[in-house]
């Protein structure tokens, strides 16, 4: 038996981790700017998140959502803490695309409607609705296309308002990234969010902010819709929520009203994720994370602006993508052969970085100093 073979791999076995590191098999160690695709929040093998999960497995792995789970309250008590989002539910599940499709389905229980704003370039996951969402035609297989979902211009108010002044009665939903991830770093603006707030009001539709990326503190604040001054109905998380630990989520304005049997899951909620993602919530607030996020952030994109070869760099907190200039785009190669940094890209031709919350000065430091002696080598070998 062999694996079904979807991933294009890098030829290399990492098998071990600490912080922002990671060791292959043959200990050759490396920098980890990617964070494992945005999911390292507070650092590979934290030792209190170890400790939390091994503390859980040694009580109790599992039960059903059939009986109470008191750490599913605990958790729920600690995300509306640490998000700001006092009197909102949550619905716990396992993964971003589940967060999602759980959200639009609700979003469709609520208002009894069909139709859902998505955005161009958008991207929601890979389960039925999420995947239909999702502006790429070529993971969206026969069985999930749809005609529900209204593909509308990332940022464009008129473009919004006028769909809403033709189809307001029809919208369940508008699902949007603060900031588009997978699409390359592209923000949304604050009067882009705004304006998705009030035609939803106006309308009776639910904003869905899709924060399994963007949220959970990387950008300096817990969701970075949070920028635009307004609240969304429903936030999908999972990437950083659980360090790596598989765990996903929605958190639910309290006007959304449940109902035995609306949603369910059998692992969602289970001990283990719960305590990993508690763990997180606790390290990102003793260590101050978000604020570190925020200002390592701001030092890093500073720096990738003043760096030769680097043509355009966006984003926000730890959720950066830059460019290069022609004659350097195999620059992310360099850097993981020769330099041993890994990085993330957007096609066809952005450089994503996503490091743990926790990264050192140090470790950010060393990644300049290595794009750098990678550029310098790239211009050598292609002048
Ligand atoms: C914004 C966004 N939403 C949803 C997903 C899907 O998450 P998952 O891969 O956990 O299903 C991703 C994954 O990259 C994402 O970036």
């Amino acid at each position: 038996m062999s694996l079904f073979n979807v991933y294009p791999l890098n030829p290399i076995a990492i098998t071990k981790a600490a912080g922002s590191r990671v060791w292959d098999d043959k200990g050759q160690e490396y920098l980890d700017m990617y964070g494992g695709h945005a999911v390292i929040s507070i650092g590979h093998t934290n030792p209190h998140w170890v400790k939390r999960i091994e503390d859980q497995l040694h009580a109790m792995a599992f039960y059903s959502n059939s009986v109470i789970m008191p750490i599913q309250d605990q958790l729920a008590s600690a995300i509306n803490e640490v998000s700001g989002k006092k009197d909102f539910q949550l619905f716990l599940c396992n993964s971003g695309a589940e967060a999602n499709e759980n959200a639009l389905k609700l979003a469709s229980f609520h208002t009894g409607r069909k139709k859902i704003i998505s955005f161009k370039k958008a991207f929601h996951g890979r389960t039925s609705l999420a995947v239909a969402a999702t502006d790429n035609p070529s993971i969206v297989a026969p069985v999930n296309e749809t005609e529900n979902i209204i593909f509308l211009p990332f940022n464009d108010i008129a473009a919004l308002q006028n769909c809403f002044a033709t189809q307001g009665n029809e919208i369940a939903a508008v699902i949007i990234e603060g900031i588009q991830g997978v699409a390359g770093i592209y923000e949304a603006s604050i009067p882009f969010l705004q304006a998705i707030r009030k035609s939803c009001d106006d309308a009776g539709a639910v904003y869905i902010a899709d924060s399994v990326q963007c949220g959970y503190g990387r950008t300096g604040q817990f969701f970075s819709h949070d920028n635009a001054g307004v609240n969304a109905d429903i936030y999908s998380m999972a990437k950083g929520m659980g360090n790596g630990f598989p765990i996903g989520a929605i958190l639910i304005a309290p006007h959304i009203q449940a109902k035995f049997g609306l949603l369910g899951t059998t692992f969602g909620g289970n001990p283990l994720a719960c305590a990993a993602a508690l763990a997180v919530i606790e390290v990102i607030q003793k260590e101050n994370l978000m604020a570190a996020a925020a200002e390592k952030g701001s030092y890093l994109i500073d720096a990738l602006k003043n760096i030769a070869g680097v043509t355009i760099v966006r984003g926000r907190g730890l959720m950066i993508g830059f460019e290069m200039e022609t004659g350097l785009e195999d620059i992310r190669k360099v850097l993981l052969n020769d330099y041993k940094v890994f990085t993330g890209e957007a096609k066809p031709n952005v450089i994503r970085l996503l490091p743990s919350l926790a990264i050192t000065m140090e470790d950010i430091q060393l990644f300049l100093n290595r794009l750098n002696a990678a550029i310098q080598q790239l211009k050598q070998t292609h002048p």
